[in-house]
């Protein structure tokens, strides 16, 4: 039976844990579901009840979150045939990284289904989404949004319309091609710092001081020069996913994407070398590579 004030949230990944441990510690009550249900498990002494499937989380709510991988994934779990009964009557609300089309083709399943749908990716990523600091971005109506404001408040302080659906998602996608174009350009630019014996702390003044910093570069240096990706706050393979989205969707627009285009040879290499899971910095593994490998 649906309660009031519970909120469904199918996918406990790193991202989504997070975001159901705030939500539960800000006074909603989570139903979550997640494929590997041993994962979400550490959720459940704070409250978190984990259900067996996703049909079980909407059936207890008003309101979803999806914060699965990808389309695929959503495809697999929101929209299996039983779940998809249980869609009349709920709102969805989408929050991973997908494509302006997917989120379209999104909201019509799921208005055919009798719901309603909007799009919240966000920007941040474990810590802000356990403060409720993330920066949400929302492709909605006004209304919709403004029906759904105080729920998203509880994650992102200042949650904004960035138009219909689609927009969000759009915008979401350019943003994350600048996480993929900073940590390609660091990386590279600390190996040739590294390879000719300019100290790090040295560079790091120089680019702190300059227009040319982003706190990306400070926030991931420890983990390039101790080069330990594990732990991670966001994958290199959702980065791979991410760009390769943001190139589908740059070329269907017209754009000339071969610098982007550069950047998913380097993410697929470091596929090849087994850093799926680990964090995106492991790019500077692929483009920073053991001198030996390099002179063999
Ligand atoms: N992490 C971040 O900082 C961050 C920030 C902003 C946006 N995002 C986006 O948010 C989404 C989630 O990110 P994340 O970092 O939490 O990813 P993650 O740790 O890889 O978690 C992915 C989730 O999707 C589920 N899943 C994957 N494939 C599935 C399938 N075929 N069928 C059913 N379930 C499936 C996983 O279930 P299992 O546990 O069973 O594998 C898990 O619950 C992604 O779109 C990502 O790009 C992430």
């Amino acid at each position: 039976m649906t309660s009031p004030g519970t909120v469904a949230l199918l996918g406990t990944g790193l991202l989504g844990k997070a975001v159901a441990q705030r939500l539960q510690t800000t006074g909603h009550r989570v139903l979550a579901y997640n494929r590997t249900r041993e994962k979400a498990l550490p959720l459940v002494p704070l409250g978190v009840r984990i259900v067996e499937s996703p049909w079980q989380a909407l059936a207890g709510s008003g309101c979803v979150l999806l914060l699965l991988a990808d389309m695929q994934a959503i495809q697999a779990v929101l929209l299996e045939p039983r779940c998809r009964e249980e869609l009349s009557g709920r709102t969805v609300i989408q929050m991973g990284t997908i494509g302006s089309d997917q989120s379209l083709d999104l909201e019509r399943q799921v208005e055919r289904a009798g719901g309603r749908y909007l799009e919240a990716p966000v920007l941040g990523s474990i810590a802000e989404a356990l403060a409720g600091t993330l920066l949400a971005m929302v492709g909605a109506t006004e209304e919709q949004f403004l029906r759904w404001k105080p729920l998203l408040q509880s994650l992102a302080s200042d949650p904004r319309l960035i138009g219909p659906v689609g927009s969000a998602s759009a915008l979401k996608l350019a943003l994350n091609s600048l996480i993929a174009a900073e940590i390609a350009a660091f990386s590279l630019a600390l190996g040739l710092v590294q390879r000719s014996s300019v100290p790090v702390k040295d560079f790091m003044h120089v680019l702190e001081a300059s227009a040319l910093y982003a706190p990306m570069f400070q926030k991931k240096l420890p983990r390039l020069l101790a080069h330990d990706y594990r732990n991670p706050n966001f994958s290199t393979a959702h980065l791979l996913k991410d760009v390769e989205l943001f190139l589908a969707a740059a070329r269907r627009l017209g754009l000339e994407c071969s610098s982007a285009e550069g950047i998913r040879p380097l993410l697929l290499k470091a596929l090849s070398r087994n850093l799926h899971d680990a964090d995106y910095a492991s790019l500077f593994e692929v483009v920073n590579p053991p001198i030996d490998e390099r002179n063999p």
